[in-house]
């Protein structure tokens, strides 16, 4: 979700006001994947790296994400939204953790969507605690290292359980992944617009739906095996 700070230069505007106005391309994002039937959306809300930031834009973030999680949590769960986050999860603030862990729970028997934020994230950060786990593993005699493979590695990421991405969208016109699902992405389709977050809607989420369609995905074959699959 790239491009807040410059909407809100662009407005006039502080940067919390560009992040405020972000909320509205989460709603659009979130409704569009529900009108097409996606059933899994993750949103890359906080890096790991976003805590350089200035702290004031820190704090604010972190109240923004209460204050939304808080106003919007009821019609999340109205419409069967599963939430959940990935993510160093105990650095985030302690009222913050306590409001996701409380709308997480609440809203784990839902089964229309999954709506993953990615907080306080890095694909590296996620790389280096699942090779710290796997090697306690093998160490505690648990794992063979031989046994390492593609399912033993997915299933210690935190991901662990939900299907990798078909489509990775970015906005803001930047063409870089930036740390977010390094190993998940390994197939993703990528898809660039230089619409900035808080300008995002269902339609432009749906144009990327659309290009994604007339891909040919080939995953390492030739084009013939894949027609004639
Ligand atoms: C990147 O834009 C955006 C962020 C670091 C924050 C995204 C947060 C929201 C959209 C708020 C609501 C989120 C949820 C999940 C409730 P940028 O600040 O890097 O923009 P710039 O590159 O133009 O400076």
């Amino acid at each position: 979700m790239d491009g807040n700070g410059r909407w809100a230069e662009q407005h006039g505007e502080a940067r919390i006001v560009g992040h405020m106005n972000g909320v509205q391309g989460v709603r659009e994002a979130l409704t569009g994947c529900t009108e097409a039937g996606v059933r899994w959306l993750t949103l890359y809300a906080f890096s790991t790296e976003n805590w350089n930031r200035p702290q004031a834009e820190v704090e604010a973030l972190m109240d923004l994400l209460v204050r939304t999680v808080v106003n919007e949590i009821d019609e999340l769960h109205q419409n069967s939204v599963r939430l959940r986050a990935i993510g160093d999860l105990d650095s985030l603030p302690a009222n913050c953790r306590a409001t996701l862990d409380e709308a997480i729970a609440r809203t784990a028997g839902n089964t229309r969507i999954t709506l993953t934020l990615a907080l306080s994230y890095s694909a590296r950060w996620e790389i280096i605690r699942m090779a710290k786990r796997l090697a306690g593993e093998a160490r505690a005699g648990r794992l063979a290292p031989d046994a390492i493979d593609e399912k033993v590695v997915s299933d210690a990421l935190a991901t662990s359980g939900m299907p990798d991405p078909e489509l990775l969208i970015r906005t803001s016109g930047e063409q870089r992944v930036s740390n977010f699902l390094l190993w998940q992405i390994a197939y993703a389709e990528l898809w660039f617009t230089p619409v900035l977050w808080p300008d995002f809607r269902k339609e432009h989420l749906f144009q990327a739906i659309l290009d994604y369609q007339g891909r040919e995905r080939r995953f390492g074959k030739t084009s013939q095996q894949v027609a004639t699959r």
